[in-house]
């Protein structure tokens, strides 16, 4: 399967899924990294991998369906099968999840339903809670809320701060991608018409 990943960022999962793809026998193959931030350290990252990159600075464009647009043409060039949200802190609109509903995949640093939105390690340290953890799943048009494919936890210890604990997250966010990426490349997980998602017998 062809993969465009989306990145603002240091792109560490947009590196773990490249990795992943390296494997021989990987379902996916990563064709474009697109950023909204020409800064984004990922981007260089993904030219040393010999991915194509490409930024498109929101302020380029007079608005967000402009920026879209660009972003939806860059990708119609590349004709990804599928679309891999690594750290992309923007909003999609129904216009672009439209054309690629149920082929797009974002991942959250929380255990969804639980914390969508931003500052989630911070969050969970002041809620007490004692479990912490990233969510993959399918993007529809609210935000973090999408049919889950995978998730992975890890301990919150006493020491912890939003930092030590977000680096912990980072460890199984770097397994969890990959493998939400071979179960739905390989078609053994998908999001049907009414937005579940549906397993076969051996996902
Ligand atoms: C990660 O915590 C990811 O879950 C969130 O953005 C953070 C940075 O991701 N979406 P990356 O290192 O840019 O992949």
């Amino acid at each position: 399967k062809r993969v465009a990943v989306l990145i603002s960022g240091g792109g560490s999962n947009m590196l773990a899924l490249a990795k992943a793809c390296e494997q021989a026998d990987f379902p996916a193959e990563i064709v474009a990294v697109f950023s909204d931030k020409p800064e984004a350290g990922g981007l260089a990252k993904a030219r040393e991998l010999g991915i194509a990159a490409q930024a498109f600075p929101r302020k380029a464009y007079a608005d967000k369906a402009a920026h879209e647009a660009a972003i939806l043409a860059a990708l119609d060039a590349v004709q990804p099968d599928l679309i891999c949200l690594a750290g992309y802190m923007r909003l999609l609109s129904p216009d672009f999840i439209r054309p690629y509903q149920g082929r797009i995949l974002n991942i959250h640093p929380s255990l969804l339903p639980l914390f969508p939105g931003l500052h989630t390690h911070q969050r969970a340290l002041d809620a007490g809670m004692k479990l912490a953890g990233c969510t993959v799943h399918f993007v529809t048009e609210g935000m973090d809320e999408g049919p889950i494919v995978t998730q992975a936890a890890v301990p919150i210890l006493p020491t912890d701060t939003a930092d030590s604990l977000a680096a912990r997250v980072l460890t199984v966010e770097h397994r969890s991608y990959p493998l939400a990426l071979t179960l739905v490349a390989e078609g053994r997980v998908r999001m049907t018409a009414d937005g579940k998602v549906e397993r076969s017998a051996f996902a």
